[in-house]
């Protein structure tokens, strides 16, 4: 009786298998590095691909003095902003090809000061699977993975509880008055991220509603080291949403030059990472983050082979025992009670 059983988890597990194969058709892309521009140096990196659309840009980075040591940012932390707007970008890294798009930016804050690196690494792999460096994330053709790292940067002398947060710009062609949405889910299993459960999507209305605007999505945790494991993780805040307005000088508002701007839904947050006791920035001086970021429905983890069979075993044994008794049960109840209904068809 078992055996009969496994067959059938082995039925449903190739069913999922192929289910899942469907979504990760692949995809072919078509990217170019500064398209139209014959006369652009690595200073200026503009990564176009087709069908992709960003929706924010980083804007700023917070430097915030954690005098409570809590990790978090809030008004009472002394904050200092640092824009991204005197920064030099410089291409370091690039792969374009039709089954991969990916740069890695090296910005360097000021010319003097090229110790202090803000490394970005845009990546996109046109079919869904699990990024190969935790946390795992899931990337799909319809989504763009980003890492985040700060690396070296130099600290205020006035602080000395240093921390860095990003400042992200979120925009989209939804009514102005409408609202961002920040949707936590809870993962059942944290296979791939070990002790994360859950998942932080912020959506556009028009995600939420009809699966048709952006979205990004993330795990709450960052890394402080560049090898990325369990030890090395800390956790990542969300703020709440602010409304703001598109910010000068950015790519944002060329790439919504058509657009009115007062139509146009324009919020912010901050993303914070630390815990308490853990000696702030300093103690590394690296603070790396990963989100994805892309438009229709979030991707969603499904189950892997590994977990379905574990979970097939505890829920699967106690129920064929349940079975087995019920079974056991009839079988008992008819050898004392024939009913004479059934007798009469033989
Ligand atoms: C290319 O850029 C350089 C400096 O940015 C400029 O001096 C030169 O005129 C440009 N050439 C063309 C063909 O646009
Ligand atoms: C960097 O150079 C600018 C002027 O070029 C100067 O004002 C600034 O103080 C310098 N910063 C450091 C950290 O040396
Ligand atoms: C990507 O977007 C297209 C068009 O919105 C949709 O048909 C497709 O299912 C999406 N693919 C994934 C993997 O989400
Ligand atoms: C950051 O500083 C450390 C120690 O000075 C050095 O080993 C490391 O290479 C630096 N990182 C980068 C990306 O320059
Ligand atoms: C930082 O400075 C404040 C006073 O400005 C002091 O109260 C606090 O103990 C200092 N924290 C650390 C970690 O040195
Ligand atoms: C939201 O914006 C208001 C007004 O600009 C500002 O006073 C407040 O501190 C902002 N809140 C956050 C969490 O950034
Ligand atoms: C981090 O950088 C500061 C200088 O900005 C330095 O004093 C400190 O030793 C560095 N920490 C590590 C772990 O390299």
């Amino acid at each position: 009786m078992f055996s009969s059983s496994i067959i059938s988890y082995v039925i449903a597990i190739i069913a999922f298998l192929l289910h899942t194969s469907a979504y990760g058709q692949d995809r072919t892309i078509n990217a170019e590095i500064n398209p139209g521009c014959n006369n652009c140096s690595l200073e200026s990196t503009l990564v176009y691909i087709r069908a992709e659309g960003q929706t924010d840009t980083i804007h700023q980075i917070y430097e915030y003095n954690d005098l409570g040591d809590k990790g978090r940012m809030d008004e009472k932390s002394w904050i200092h902003s640092q824009s991204l707007k005197r920064v030099t970008w410089e291409l370091k890294e690039q792969i374009i090809t039709e089954k991969e798009a990916m740069v890695r930016l090296h910005g360097t804050m000021h010319h003097n000061r090229s110790r202090d690196i803000i490394d970005v690494k845009l990546d996109l792999l046109p079919y869904k699977d699990y990024a190969t460096e935790l946390p795992h994330l899931i990337h799909t053709a319809n989504s763009t993975l980003v890492d985040i790292s700060l690396v070296n940067l130099t600290t205020s002398r006035y602080y000395n509880s240093s921390r860095f947060a990003l400042h992200l710009v979120l925009v989209s062609t939804d009514p102005a008055t409408d609202t961002m949405h920040n949707v936590m889910r809870k993962s059942l299993d944290d296979e791939h991220t070990p002790g994360v459960f859950e998942i932080i999507e912020i959506k556009t209305p028009a995600s939420l509603s009809s699966e048709m605007g952006g979205f990004v999505q993330f795990r709450p945790v960052g890394y402080t080291q560049h090898e990325r494991n369990v030890g090395s993780s800390t956790i990542a805040h969300v703020s709440d949403f602010n409304r703001t307005s598109l910010p000068d000088w950015s790519t944002l508002k060329t790439f919504y030059k058509g657009f009115d701007e007062g139509n146009l839904l324009v919020q912010d947050m901050v993303v914070c990472f630390g815990e308490p006791g853990d000696g702030f920035y300093k103690r590394y001086n690296y603070t790396a983050w990963s989100y994805t970021i892309g438009y229709g429905a979030p991707p969603m983890e499904g189950f892997s082979l590994f977990v379905i069979v574990i979970i097939s075993v505890g829920l699967g044994v106690p129920v064929l025992l349940a079975l087995s008794g019920v079974l056991y049960a009839v079988r008992r109840k008819y050898r004392h009670n024939p009913p004479t209904r059934l007798i009469n068809e033989d």
